[in-house]
Parts: C-alpha cells; structure tokens; sequence
C-alpha cells in the first residue's frame, strides 16, 4: 500500500494539522510505504515572500521530523525537487473539465474571502491530483477539507486512464472518523486564516495562554456539564487515552468540575504530549545539514517514482 499526503509550508504548524494530517500519516508509516512532502509549490498561491517560504519550509521539515517521521522507511521531501510533477499536471489538465474546479469549495471559499482568483489558486486542484497520482498513492490522508480535492483527483485519473489507457492507480481519501474536525479557540475550524490555532511549537507559556482562552458557555463550577458541546473536551479527547476521556467525561457529568480544571487537564496533556517533540526539534534545529540531507534523499528517492509515471503518461498520449 502507498500512502501519500503532502502540507503546505504557509505559517506555523498547529493541532488542526497534527490531528486532522500529521498523526494519521506518521500512523500510517508503520502500514506500507508513506511518501510525504512539503508543498511548496503550492504554498505559492498565498507566500510571496521568499524568505518566509525558505524558513516555512524548513520549520515544517523540523516538525515532521520532531513529531516522529521516520525518514528511512519514509520518502521526505521537498514539492519542488521533484519538478517533472508539472509535466504530469499539463498533462492532466488537457482532460480535467473547467466545471470540475468550479465546483471546488476551497477556490470558491478562497476567492469569497478577497483573495485574487488567479490561474494558480484555479489550477490548485490539478497539481494537487499530479502529486498523488504520480506516486501512483492508494491513500491520502488529509484533514476534511481536502477530501473534494482528493475526489477531483479520482475523477482526473478516471478520465486519463479511459481515454489513453491505464497509467494510473484510481487513489482513496483517508479521514480518521474522530478527528474530522478540529476545533479551534473560538469552535469554528480551527485554521491559521482564523486566528485560533494552538501552534504545535510557539512557546510553551504561549500555548497555554491559548488554553485559557478557549470559549466555552457560561455554566459554573457546580452544575453537571455535556463533554460532547464543549471545545475543551473536543481537543482533550484527541490527545487521551481511554480511561483519561472516560474520567474526564465523568467529571462533566458529575458537577464540581469547572472548565478552568478541564483547560488545565488539557494543557497538561498538551505539555506530555509535545515536550519529547520540542526537546527532539531543538536536537535537530541544530543540525540543519542533516535535515537538508533528509529532504535531498527523499527527492532522490522519489524522483525514481516519478519518473516512472511521467514515462508512461508521456508514452500513453502520443509525446514518445
Ligand atoms: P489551515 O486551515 O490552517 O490553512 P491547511 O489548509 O494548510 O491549514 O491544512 C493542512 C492540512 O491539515 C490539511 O490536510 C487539512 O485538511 C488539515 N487540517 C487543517 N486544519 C484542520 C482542522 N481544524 N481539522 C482537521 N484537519 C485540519
Ligand atoms: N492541498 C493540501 C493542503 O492544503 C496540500 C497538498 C498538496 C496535498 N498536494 C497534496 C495533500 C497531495 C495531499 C496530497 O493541505
């Protein structure tokens, strides 16, 4: 089984990405062979700022590797060391119908919000399905949001394969049930473009504050509270093992527990959960040569893949 999934480095990492893309993927490395990247090219459509997109690259390298990316059993690497992915999204974009990215919510959401609709936010979609589909990937995993992108993806594969026969393998979205969503501070997804993120490396002191602010209704500390419409226990329960979710879920129902504990139980679990990680990324921060090495393998690596594809789409329309 290949697994692919790739992240945009455009801003600081948080736990929206790390339960909704980062854990499922990191799980999946011990399933078959995961091919993940950084999304550079298409961090273009919104970073135009060069040395930002430097940094943000590595810093998502950083927090890969932190998190428990293994990069001898996984391919790592950069979007743009594997340059031939444009020749295979031209190649695709000669069958993909204009209404099929039409339809996509996250161009439509995108341009909505005053973002310029430009051929590159448009086209999105098109590189996306290139960089799943030349890995020849069975699953993707990907936050909810993604899921369309991954459809369009099944539909472009479908349409290339009849119409000059079968040159790649039709891929499946892969969405854990649980972590659908994650909330963010304020209940709504939680997304860097809203400003409620608990970033997954910002200072420790900061992630807590973050903690304290998360909006929840107005009971008080002796009335019994419903864990299942509260924020709190929406992101405690992802961090918890079983017993800690079900005494959490008891200590709702059973009054004399205020949110102020909740907030503290989940950044203490928070504070377990990512210390080994912030301790390993600062071990790696230091060694920057070892990181770019991971990423120049990983291209390496993937570039024998690729190439494979590329060859076989180019022979399947006529090029060779
Ligand atoms: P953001 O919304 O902060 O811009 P991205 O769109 O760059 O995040 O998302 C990167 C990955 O993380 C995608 O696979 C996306 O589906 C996932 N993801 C982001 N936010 C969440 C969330 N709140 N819940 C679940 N998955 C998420
Ligand atoms: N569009 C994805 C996001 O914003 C990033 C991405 C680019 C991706 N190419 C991909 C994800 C291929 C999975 C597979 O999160």
């Amino acid at each position: 089984m290949r697994i692919l999934s790739g992240i945009q480095p455009s801003g600081k990492l948080h736990l929206g990405n790390y339960f909704g893309m980062m854990r499922p993927a990191l799980q999946l490395q011990e399933k078959g062979e995961a091919y993940l990247f950084i999304a550079n090219y298409h961090a273009l459509t919104s970073v135009h700022e060069p040395a930002r997109l430097r940094q943000d690259t590595l810093d998502v390298a950083l927090d890969f590797l932190a998190c428990g990316l293994d990069p001898e059993r996984t391919v790592f690497f950069r979007q743009s060391d594997v340059p031939e992915v444009h020749e295979l999204a031209w190649l695709l974009s000669v069958v993909t119908p204009m209404g099929l990215l039409e339809r996509c919510h996250s161009y439509k959401d995108k341009t909505a919000k005053g973002i310029a609709p430009m051929h590159g936010l448009f086209a999105y979609p098109v590189l996306m399905a290139a960089d799943i589909l030349i890995y020849q990937s069975n699953v993707v995993p990907v936050g909810r949001d993604q899921k369309q992108h991954v459809e369009v993806t099944r539909d472009i594969a479908v349409k290339f394969n009849n119409e000059f026969g079968e040159v790649f393998t039709i891929p499946e979205p892969f969405i854990p049930g649980e972590v659908a969503v994650v909330p963010g501070l304020d209940g709504q997804k939680m997304s860097k473009s809203y400003g409620n993120t608990i970033e997954l490396f910002g200072e420790p002191k900061e992630a807590k504050a973050r903690i304290m602010k998360i909006v929840t209704d107005s009971k008080g500390l002796e009335e019994p509270k419903d864990p299942a419409a509260c924020n709190i226990f929406a992101l405690y329960k992802l961090f918890a093992n079983d017993a800690q979710r079900a005494e959490m879920e008891a200590n709702y129902r059973g009054g004399n527990y205020g949110y102020g504990h909740a907030k503290k139980a989940l950044a203490a679990i928070f504070e377990e959960t990512f210390a080994p990680f912030r301790a390993r990324r600062d071990e790696l921060r230091k060694n920057m040569d070892y990181v770019e090495e991971v990423l120049r393998k990983g291209a390496e690596r993937a570039r024998v893949e690729s190439s494979k594809t590329v060859d076989r789409a180019r022979r399947a329309v006529g090029l060779v």
